[in-house]
This record gives C-alpha cells, structure tokens and sequence, in this order.
C-alpha cells in the first residue's frame, strides 16, 4: 500500500513560502509513490480555536484528525513569527491532542519532516528547534533534514510556485526522501 503523508502548514498569504515547501516536499514523495494530502494556511485557518474541555469537533477538525490518525507521515510547516510557531499552526498541532488517547498515540513512531520560512536566518533556526521539541514532545521522529528558507535572501519559487533552485529542490529531495525512508529500528 502506498504510503500515506499529511501536510499542515502555512500562513494565509497568497503564495506563502512555508505552504510552497510543504507542497514540494509532498509533490517530490508523490513521485516517490505516496499519496499525499495537504492542510494549507486558508485551511488551517478554518479550524476554530481548540478548547481542551469542548468535546464537539467542526467537520473541519474531524477532517485533519482522521487525516493525521490515517497518515504514515507528516510535513509540518511554519512560518517564523515573533520568532516561533504561528498561532494558526500551533492551534492545528494543539487540535491534534485527540490522538492522545489512540492505540498510536499523537505521532508514535512517525517520521515528520519540518519546515520554516522566516525572514532571517535566527527566526528560521530558533523556530525550526522549536518545531522540533513540540513534535518530540508529540512522540514524533523529526527527520534528519529540517529546511529552514530566509525568505528576504532566498528566491526558490518559479512564477507557477514550483522551486527553482537548486540548493533548495537538493533539501526538499532529501527530506522526502528521508520521510519515504523511514523505518523503526526491530526491537531487540
Ligand atoms: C506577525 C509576523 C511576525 C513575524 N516575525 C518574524 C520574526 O520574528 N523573525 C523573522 O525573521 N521573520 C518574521 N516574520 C516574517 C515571516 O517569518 C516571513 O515573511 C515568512 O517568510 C512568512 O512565511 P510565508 O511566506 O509562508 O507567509 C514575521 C511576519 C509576521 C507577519
């Protein structure tokens, strides 16, 4: 079966960088044989604010929910604001807490491929670590490659949003290579 990898990210600008990546990166395992899905910034947007205490889901919640607890990997992607996780992506990952209680608890023994966009090198990294510590705190496995793009320097996209860069597609490659990759080690 092929595998199956969930993006959620994004901001709500038109042609927002972080979103852009996520995409390539999917695009890249779909050509690797994955079926993919992504939960962009307009998307992500809709989800209400998660109460821990309110039980009822929007269809919109129960959608990315099913669709995180059916994935065998994920593309988280944001951008760096006030250096750190935008709200409207730290709101979808907080929604995500209704896996706690499954038989593969938040993201056990997935790999999670990460992204930021930022417009400087300090808000790309320092947003990029703590992107890494909410999905090790979530159980998930990080890959290797983060991409952390400097959207002031950095100009990868062609006017159709596909990447033109090189340095940039050679990242993307890696990561969805590394999310097609994946395996848990046998136990002992
Ligand atoms: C509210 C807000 C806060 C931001 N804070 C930072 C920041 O602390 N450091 C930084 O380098 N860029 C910051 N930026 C710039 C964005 O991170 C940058 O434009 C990023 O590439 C946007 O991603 P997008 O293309 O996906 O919308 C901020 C932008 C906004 C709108």
């Amino acid at each position: 079966m092929a595998r199956r990898i969930v993006g959620i990210g994004g901001t709500l600008r038109a042609n927002s960088s972080s979103e852009l990546l996520a995409r390539a990166v999917l695009a890249e395992c779909a050509r690797l044989g994955a079926e993919t899905r992504m939960f962009g910034g307009p998307a992500l947007a809709e989800l209400p604010h998660f109460n821990p205490e309110a039980p009822g889901r929007s269809p919109e919640q129960a959608e990315l929910v099913a669709a995180v607890r059916a994935a065998d990997a994920l593309v988280i992607a944001t951008p760096g604001y006030h250096g750190g996780v935008s709200g409207v992506v730290k709101n979808a990952l907080d929604l995500l807490e209704d896996t706690r209680g499954d038989a593969r608890v938040y993201f056990d023994g997935m790999p999670v491929g990460l992204i930021v966009s930022a417009a400087g090198w300090q808000a790309g990294g320092v947003t990029l670590a703590a992107l890494r510590g909410i999905v090790h705190a979530m159980r998930g496995w990080p890959t290797p490659a983060g991409i952390a793009l400097n959207s002031i320097e950095q100009k990868p996209f062609g006017p159709d949003g596909t990447i033109v860069d090189a340095s940039v597609a050679q990242m993307v490659a890696v990561q969805a290579q590394q999310l097609m990759a994946f395996a848990l080690a046998p136990a002992a």
